[in-house]
């Protein structure tokens, strides 16, 4: 779905363009009150379509403002203006000077989403569908045609086929059309599910192929799992992000089945090369597994429960890594965010534990995992001192997804990154209640175990 950014203080003309802009060109209008709101977006949505801007808000000469941050952070982000443009070149904006001209908006907007005059009149949707480059990474093969967009004009665009379907390419084909600054590729909208479905078959079955001990096992799987769950984040549950699921649950279960020695795998997971949220993940099912099996209740099932907590617990985040660095209300209260931000982080679980529910094969209460996995029970904030009234399996998931954030923490500041044993200590400090000593205590034996 496009983006559009819209900065207007006509409240009738805002809702109007609002309106009409999803309703028929399908696009999300994200609204920003001025110029410094506007900037603080596009540095962490770089993907944003459109900004529609009236010359100025207020005093504030928000157009000038955002059209020099778009030439000095070279973003490809096309701005309408509305009104008296600021003095530009050709091609750097749009101007509509009627500041009451929707319709103009309306239909420039459709223009950059590719979405034609003629759809426009019945249900639009865009030809072309952006498909991050990243992707491409984890691919060798394409099933169908590929694009990419080329700026004509401020607001025209032409797509040009880069890949016939079966045409084979590297990792530095795909690396050269990074270097030149192409963030997207596109396919054609009919051929989407198709393309989906083949960057997932072709994961999957690479995981499959792969030993579960062999050091290329962390690769694949933190691959896929990055992979998946921007897809889940992008298209919820389909077919195609199940299997992922599913496979990526299956061989962590796998790991945790087959491991004998925790700290070894630990080391192993966090010396890939991998993202944050994916060592943090795994981390936390291995060690919440590992803590149940040295209690003696470890089963599959309870396995399965904890790698799907522990791969859903920071989901929404998954844009934002650093976010799922904060275990405390301290540190969200020192991290400084934004008004959104700060409630995106202060409601992570509870978000994440709605999203699971829509989720057919998660096991039964995983949810309840989820939305308490900082301790607090309704999903929102964090609590370290309410644990003992936390169902036991949550407890444990609650002290190994933050021992795993402090391990990872300590590898950032330690050169070394192998001494384990002030990681325990910090938890010892931290949870005091005899419940959570206890458990604490099981995953410092564990740690300390040997095969
Ligand atoms: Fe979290």
């Amino acid at each position: 779905m496009g983006q559009i950014i819209l900065v207007e203080d006509n409240e009738a003309f805002h809702e109007l363009l609002t309106l009409n802009i999803s309703t028929y060109i399908g696009a999300q209008v994200i609204a920003r009150k001025d110029a410094a709101e506007v900037t603080a977006l596009l540095s962490i949505l770089p993907d944003i379509d459109a900004i529609i801007c009236k010359s100025k808000i207020g005093a504030e000469p928000s157009a000038q403002i955002i059209l020099d941050y778009l030439r000095e952070s070279l973003q490809e982000v096309v701005l309408i203006v509305v009104g008296e443009a600021p003095p530009h070149q050709e091609g750097e904006l749009v101007n509509v000077k009627d500041p009451q001209d929707w319709e103009s908006i309306v239909k420039v907007c459709a223009k950059i989403l590719g979405v034609t005059p003629e759809s426009v009149e019945k249900k639009p949707r865009p030809e072309y569908v952006p498909i991050n480059l990243a992707n491409f990474y984890l691919i060798d093969r394409t099933p169908c045609e590929i694009y990419i967009r080329i700026k004509k004009s401020a607001d025209d665009f032409q797509f040009v086929k880069r890949f016939h379907g079966g045409d084979t390419f590297n990792k530095q084909v795909i690396k050269r059309y990074e270097d030149q600054g192409l963030k997207h590729f596109h396919v054609h909208r009919d051929f989407l599910k198709n393309f989906t479905n083949f960057v997932s078959d072709h994961l999957v079955l690479k995981l499959d192929q792969t030993d579960i001990d062999s050091p290329d096992m962390i690769t694949n799987l933190a691959d896929t799992f990055d992979y998946a769950s921007k897809e889940i984040l992008k298209f919820g549950f389909t077919s195609a992000t199940l299997q992922l699921t599913e496979t990526v649950i299956g061989k962590m279960v796998q790991i945790v089945e087959k491991s004998p020695e925790m700290s070894g795998l630990l080391h192993r997971i966090i010396n890939s090369k991998s993202s944050y949220l994916y060592q943090h993940s795994h981390m936390t099912s291995v060690i919440a597994s590992q803590c149940l099996k040295e209690l003696g209740i470890g089963k599959k099932d309870a396995y399965n429960k904890l790698a799907y907590a522990a791969f859903f617990q920071n989901i929404s985040l998954v844009e934002h890594e650093d976010y799922a660095k904060i275990s405390s209300y301290e540190e969200l209260e020192a991290a400084s965010l934004s008004e959104a931000d700060w409630d995106m982080v202060f409601n992570h679980a509870l978000e994440a534990s709605l999203l699971i529910t829509k989720n057919p094969d998660a096991p039964l209460g995983v949810d309840e995992i989820i939305k308490s996995h900082h301790g607090a029970p309704n999903g929102k904030g964090y609590t370290k001192t309410n644990l003992d009234s936390l169902p036991g399996l949550t407890r444990i998931f609650v002290l190994a997804a933050d021992f795993a954030k402090y391990f990872l923490a300590h590898r950032e500041r330690s050169s070394e990154g192998k001494e384990l044993t002030p990681v325990i200590k910090i938890l010892y400090e931290k949870y005091q209640t005899d419940e959570a000593t206890r458990i604490l205590k099981v995953i410092e034996k564990t740690l300390k175990k040997k095969a």
